[in-house]
């Protein structure tokens, strides 16, 4: 009998937390750290989610528990913005709030995913997403993607990875790691083939609202409505409303899923932070004028990561359609320098260079990094010379 239970002693360390913490705490020890591992936007909340927040401090009714599936008026005020946003309708009582899309994406796996029950993920992947997938005694079945296809899995990849024990796919566009945006036709493509053959679909709508160029976003139950009943949507406040240390998301799904989520929510966090909640519905409740702020740094500072990175030889970079990543591949700086994998090269460029980046190791997918372009721009750009100059 082991001191720590085999499930837990299982989970792997997020990578993308533990290199942000690294960088932070080289940062604090006073060295010169450049961090491409968070994946946060850089801007701060805007001023009236803080207000709202620090009014609902002062009432005494936010310091007391709200529903374990939230506050009504949240749920309301998703439902109305998920309309709004995605065109996806669903009534208030599909929603139930969460700490965070990360707990999201944990209470959805664990509603529907039993032992056994294999769960399509093509890579790269969120390094989260194989995680409660495992603790529910799921299988992850890994569907690799790369540079060639954009990052896209087809329906022919998916057909060939489904067997009689696949239960659901975990979908994400725009993507984190690879920053890739699924076309409309694509979502339906794969929605129709979901459908056709009763698995679930977990679409992840986080970074809804980053897209650039002509890329737009697509939410897969709008399009075909009739996967409603074997699908859940995540979302959050994190990303659109810089807002990731708020904790609050949510799931929508079906009655019943919804129904057996709350339940388990009940016993475990009982409730999403009140507060935090009214934070989160004056942010939703409110208009997209932040978030389209962002886009546009966010755009200006992707262009100019694509022709940094690009410049690199042995480098190969896609210019990135969605969310704030790109993920290019280091391959042939790999084999150019005789490094064996990016977990050491990695290593190396924290240690030289003083700069963080996350491995592709983490994302299911060697070979890659992610660099996040949620930082400023002059230390967006110091960070890429100094990895340039270390790698020449
Ligand atoms: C794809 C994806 N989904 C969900 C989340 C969860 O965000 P949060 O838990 O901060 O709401 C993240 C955060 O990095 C993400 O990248």
């Amino acid at each position: 009998m082991g001191r720590i239970a085999e499930r837990v002693a299982a989970i792997a360390e997020s990578a993308t937390l533990a290199v942000d913490a690294k960088a932070k705490a080289l940062q604090a020890a006073g060295e010169d750290v450049i961090g491409f591992g968070a994946g946060e936007p850089d801007f701060p909340t805007p001023a009236y989610v803080v207000e709202a927040a620090v009014a609902a401090c002062r009432e005494v009714r936010n310091h007391r528990y709200t529903p374990a599936s939230g506050l009504p008026e949240l749920r309301e005020a998703i439902a109305v913005k998920t309309k709004r946003d995605s065109g996806f309708e669903a009534p208030a009582s599909q929603v139930l709030v969460t700490n965070g899309g990360k707990h999201a994406v944990y209470a959805s796996i664990l509603t529907i995913v039993d032992e056994g029950d294999e769960v399509l993920l093509p890579a790269p992947y969120w390094t989260t997403y194989p995680e409660p997938i495992r603790l529910a005694g799921g299988v992850p079945v890994v569907i690799p993607t790369d540079v060639t296809s954009g990052f896209k899995v087809t329906v022919d990849q998916l057909e060939a990875a489904r067997t009689p024990r696949t239960k659901a796919l975990i979908f994400v566009s725009p993507s984190n790691p690879s920053g890739a945006v699924y076309s409309p036709a694509q979502v339906e493509e794969i929605g129709r083939w979901a459908l056709e053959h009763g698995i679930w679909v977990i679409t992840d709508e986080i970074y809804e609202h980053l897209t650039y160029d002509d890329n737009v976003f697509a939410s897969m139950p709008t399009l075909v409505p009739e996967l409603a009943d074997t699908c859940i949507v995540l979302n959050g406040v994190a990303k659109t409303y810089a807002m990731t240390g708020w904790r609050v998301g949510w799931m929508i799904g079906p009655p019943d899923v919804i129904k057996a989520a709350t339940n388990l929510q009940s016993h475990s966090t009982s409730n999403v932070s009140n507060v935090a909640q009214r934070a989160a519905l004056a942010a939703v409740a409110g208009d997209l004028t932040a978030v389209a702020e962002m886009r546009t740094a966010f755009d200006r500072r992707r262009k100019a990561m694509h022709e940094m990175l690009s410049k690199i030889e042995g480098v190969e970079c896609l210019l990135p359609e969605g969310a704030f990543y790109a993920y290019p591949s280091f391959e042939g700086v790999l084999q150019r320098l005789g490094i064996p994998d990016t977990l050491t090269l990695a290593a190396k460029i924290l240690d030289e260079a003083k700069v963080a980046v996350v491995p592709g190791e983490a994302f299911g997918t060697p070979g890659y990094f992610r660099f996040s372009f949620a930082l400023g721009d002059d230390d967006l750009g110091a960070g890429i010379q100094r990895i340039a100059e270390l790698l020449a």
